[in-house]
């Protein structure tokens, strides 16, 4: 496929036809000097750099986003010059000019790339027109017919009663609310995670996990009574006692690892740590037993919050272990880092982790339909955050 093109009759009156001509083009991408009285919707140019800046600095665009209005402009004409493999963005053209813009990031990693996250911008004075509609469906033509997606989501502050609305009818349901998941114009937002499933049989909530994971067969058990615990930052000799851990079936089940991985990514891990990540170990005896993460976001409107995760090796389950590594990143997050949200995904039948949250003030704010395959099946997963 070199281009696709979908055009679209505008018609607010009518509902939508769609024309998706998935054919490589001969004619020129853009030509600025046509008159086009239908919008256009087809893949981002360089040459859109200009309109799109328009677009995504105007603050009552920038609220309802999660960027802040005063981008530079060189950094939207690099973006729009520069394609990226997993990110597919299209623009809606009329008159020559770009009113809307959308993309859709497909999931790289294994167990979830069945996913794609999508969002959709339209020029306030063009509000109205049915252009984020057909700029959706555009997109949600390329996830079904071309990637075989299975879940598209949206995340959308809470109060954009008209995108939730657009949503909702091309299929997208509600899954829950994350809360002060934002800031922007001097106040904390909430915002509504949405996702269309295809394939999979329609529900609105995962039931309440009332049992523990199962598990693979009898497993060693190794008291730590009178040994001594202790919890410390991760070190670069750390990583053949974490490669373990990661891909135990025990724990792979649980969380998005797999028991195939390599060495050479935990080493990856541990030498290249991304920005704003904070890591701890649990030693018994010099022996790691167990490892938390705390990842604050870089991006300014979401820099008050972090993704936790977390792995005990599971012969050491049911010790206190996960409790005292959540005691020590919770101190760092309360005490040293000043976080006001912390938030993870746990799969809706890990009664431990679910308990171990619970305890330590996280709620259920939602619940990810089909959100991770592994071990033969789909599971749903519980979204969950602490509020300070
Ligand atoms: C989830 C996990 C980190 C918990 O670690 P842990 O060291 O076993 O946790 P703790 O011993 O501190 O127990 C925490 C709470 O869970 C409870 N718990 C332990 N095993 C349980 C079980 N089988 N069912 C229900 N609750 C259980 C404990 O009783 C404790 O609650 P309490 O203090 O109210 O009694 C660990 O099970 C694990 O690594 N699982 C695999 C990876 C994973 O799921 N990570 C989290 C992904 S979101």
């Amino acid at each position: 496929m070199a281009f696709s093109f979908i055009t679209l009759p505008l018609n607010p009156t009518k509902k939508l036809a769609v024309m998706s001509q998935f054919e490589p083009s001969t004619s020129p991408v853009r030509n600025r000097n046509s008159v086009r009285p239908n919008l256009v919707v087809r893949p981002i140019h360089p040459d859109d750099a200009t309109d799109i800046y328009a677009i995504i600095s105007d603050p009552k665009v920038a609220v309802g986003a999660d960027w802040i209005p005063v981008k530079e402009y060189l950094q939207i004409k690099e973006w729009a010059a520069n394609p990226n493999t997993e990110q597919h963005r299209l623009v809606a053209e009329m008159n020559g000019t770009v009113v809307g813009v959308g993309w859709l990031i497909q999931k790289s990693r294994p167990r979830i790339n069945h996913i794609g996250q999508t969002e959709l911008i339209v020029r306030p004075d063009h509000w109205g027109q049915r252009i984020g509609t057909s700029l959706a469906i555009a997109i949600l033509d390329l996830a079904d017919k071309w990637l075989n997606l299975k879940r598209v989501e949206a995340s959308v502050v809470s109060n954009n009663a008209r995108a939730i609305r657009m949503l909702q009818n091309l299929g997208f349901d509600v899954e829950g609310t994350r809360r002060a998941s934002l800031y922007g114009d001097g106040q904390w937002q909430d915002e509504n995670l949405l996702a269309r499933l295809r394939g999979f049989e329609k529900r609105s909530d995962s039931s309440e996990a009332t049992e523990l994971v199962k598990q693979d067969g009898p497993f060693e058990k190794l008291a730590i009574e009178n040994r001594y615990l202790s919890v410390r930052p991760i070190q670069p000799d750390d990583v053949s006692a974490l490669y373990d851990i990661f891909r135990r079936p025990e724990v792979c089940r649980t969380t998005l690892q797999l028991p195939s991985q390599e060495i050479g990514l935990t080493e990856d891990r541990v030498f290249n740590p991304p920005a704003g990540i904070h890591r701890l170990v649990a030693v018994v005896d010099e022996q790691i037993v167990g490892t938390i993460s705390l990842k604050q976001r870089q991006n300014p409107r979401r820099s008050h919050s972090a993704g936790l995760g977390m792995m005990v090796h599971p012969n050491y389950w049911g010790q206190g272990i996960g409790t005292c590594l959540m005691e020590s990143i919770l101190d760092l997050a309360d005490n040293w880092l000043n976080l006001k949200r912390i938030d993870l995904d746990v799969n809706v039948d890990n009664s431990a982790g679910i308990r171990l949250y619970k305890k330590f003030g996280f709620v259920v704010e939602g619940s990810k339909r089909y959100h991770i395959y592994g071990d033969g099946r789909w599971t749903d997963s519980y979204f969950m955050a602490r509020l300070k």
